[in-house]
């Protein structure tokens, strides 16, 4: 198989279209098989869910190549598992976690071409998602819906690479208690695009939201959650109910423990202790681990001792090592990676 020929150092986080894409409906309280498609257009009524009381949701997750040639994904049971959730939340069917796996491993070997060679810097960003199809105009869930996977290479998600952002603390709340903010719906990312709007206007690379509640605990930013160092090397990251399960924060935290032989702490964060960190770093699938060297607190600057032109040492063994996890170069723990071909 020839591999596509793209710029793969140059790829920027953004969208074009590859091959083949898979698609199923649900119709009459049932799923069909579903199909791999050429066509990237979607024809929906005017009236569906999603397009009147946005009901949708999404995955994120990538494909690599690895060392020896491969494709792989990383850790899909789980992105299967938290898109179920979204979709209970939603009140949307739930599409089967084995079938969610099928359904992107069909998707990213009909796009071998496009799935970026060992070493250029890029991977392929996989987007399963669903949306309401059948026509509401009363608030309910609809009766039909639709599930697809795409994917397209991607290189960094922050412009500039690995180099340190600057946070903004946010003046808007991204999820309520007791809301949507641990499930990966598209209204969640609705609610946020005023906010990156106006912190990227003023400067800022993301922004740092707090809990809705007392605005003293720190939560996540609009794409990745959060991950701390200690100055004596002890990893630490916010637990909330309220932030996405991150499928990035999860592995690294395993990673910390059982591969570097760090302590790590899932805890409540306040913002008054972040002065107190040596590192900081913003963990997700687009993200993977990108640090974090500066957040500003309305005026006030909290600068991280890692500063602002190299990653700490702590985040970069961690993301050296997630990453080696990922393409293959160091073994991974049971059951993290799933080959495709
Ligand atoms: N938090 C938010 C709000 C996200 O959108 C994402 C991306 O999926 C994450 C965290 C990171 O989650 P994961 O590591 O599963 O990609
Ligand atoms: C991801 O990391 O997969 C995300 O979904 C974050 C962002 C692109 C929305």
């Amino acid at each position: 198989m020839e591999k596509k020929n793209i710029d793969w150092a140059n790829l920027g986080f953004g969208y074009m279209p590859t091959d083949k894409r898979f698609v199923a409906n649900y119709k009459d309280g049932k799923w069909d098989e579903g199909v791999l498609v050429s066509d990237a257009a979607v024809v929906i009524s005017e009236c569906a869910g999603v397009l009147q009381y946005s009901q949708s949701c999404f995955e994120g997750m990538k494909a690599y190549t690895t060392e020896d040639g491969h494709i792989v994904t990383f850790r899909p049971d789980l992105n299967g598992e938290r898109m179920e959730d979204s979709c209970r939340r939603l009140e949307m069917p739930v599409f089967p976690k084995e079938k969610f796996v099928e359904a992107i491993a069909k998707t990213i070997e009909a796009n071998a071409a496009w799935v970026p060679p060992y070493g250029s810097g890029a991977t392929f960003y996989v987007r399963p998602y669903m949306f309401a199809t059948g026509p509401v105009i009363g608030v309910k869930p609809a009766d039909e819906y639709q599930f697809r996977v795409f994917g397209t290479p991607v290189g960094p998600y922050f412009k500039g690479g690995v180099k340190p952002l600057t946070l903004r603390v946010c003046d808007f709340d991204r999820a309520a208690p007791h809301g949507t903010g641990h499930i990966k719906a598209g209204l969640n990312y609705a609610m946020s695009l005023h906010a990156i709007v106006t912190a990227h206007a003023e400067g800022f690379d993301e922004n740092m939201y707090l809990d809705a509640a007392t605005r003293t605990k720190v939560e996540e930013t609009g794409g990745a959650n959060f991950l701390f160092v200690t100055k004596d090397n002890k990893v630490v990251t916010p637990k909330s109910s309220t932030i996405l399960p991150s499928i990035t924060r999860r592995s690294l935290l395993t990673v910390a423990k059982d591969y570097l032989g760090l302590e790590v702490e899932e805890r409540t964060v306040y913002f008054d202790e972040v002065k107190d960190f040596a590192e900081c770093g913003l963990c997700g699938t687009a993200a993977v681990i990108s640090p974090v060297g500066k957040i500003v607190d309305h005026g006030k600057e909290i600068c991280f001792p890692s500063g602002m032109t190299e990653m700490g040492p702590v985040i970069t063994k961690l993301r050296d090592t997630l990453t080696g996890i990922q393409m293959g170069s160091i073994k991974a723990p049971d059951g993290w990676i799933k080959v495709i071909k």
